[in-house]
């Protein structure tokens, strides 16, 4: 399943993101910010806990995420900004990390660190911003499987519809929130229109 946002709000964060005058701070803010609006639709059906509490008029039962079941895994560099975003949003989650990088020529990613933490029985909330050809979330999806979590739901920011078709055929199980699915990629497999590199937007290193 594929889910794109389509509320005004998340289509004007996503124009901001585009705009080459958008710094690096704001640039991460803005990434953070649709996180959250990604989590929030991806776990509407999530089951809740009922938690005890103190409240104002005494102790009471009330409802909450069961955030101890879900672990937010990034894909470094430019998954970073997301994986804080939804780690401010439940932060009894535990985080899980995959370092890739994109070959430039031959555009297949490159796995160089990973490091899960339990996933067995688990929901996993996968955050990159970018699917581009697909490469890295498939690889990213082959290694969580490994770990046997109970389900897998991928945030991301902007994909490509050739990128997106290939991570569904690749794991039709797993459920997709995008915030904008763009037209197509370029010769160099990067998004048209996109944003340009994102990790290099984030941290201010495109020369
Ligand atoms: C970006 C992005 C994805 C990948 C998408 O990372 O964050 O991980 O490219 O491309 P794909 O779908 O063709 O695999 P990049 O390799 O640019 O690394 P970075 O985050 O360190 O900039
Ligand atoms: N990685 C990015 O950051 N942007 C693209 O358009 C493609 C891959």
């Amino acid at each position: 399943m594929i889910y794109e946002l389509s509320n005004p709000i998340t289509k004007t964060l996503v124009t901001h993101l585009r705009d080459q005058r958008r710094d690096a701070i704001r640039f991460r803010h803005t990434i953070a910010e649709l996180t959250k609006q990604l989590a929030y639709e991806a776990l509407k059906e999530f089951p809740m806990l009922q938690r005890k509490i103190t409240t104002w008029t005494g102790e009471a039962y009330c409802d909450t995420v069961d955030e101890q079941k879900i672990v937010a895994v990034t894909v470094l560099r430019a998954g970073l900004p997301m994986l804080e975003s939804v780690m401010e949003l439940l932060p009894e989650a535990s985080a899980g990390f995959l370092a890739m990088k994109r070959n430039e020529t031959t555009h297949e990613s490159v796995l160089y660190y990973d490091r899960l933490p339990n996933c067995k029985g688990k929901t996993i909330l996968l955050v990159d911003p970018m699917v581009a050809t697909g490469g890295s979330m498939i690889d990213a999806l082959k290694l969580i499987k490994t770990k046997l979590p109970s389900k897998i739901i991928a945030l991301n920011i902007i994909g490509s519809p050739e990128g997106l078709k290939a991570v569904q055929a690749a794991y039709p199980d797993v459920d997709i929130y995008i915030a904008q699915i763009d037209e197509s990629l370029n010769d160099n497999k990067y998004i048209i229109p996109g944003l340009g590199d994102a990790g290099d937007r984030s941290y201010n290193t495109s020369e």
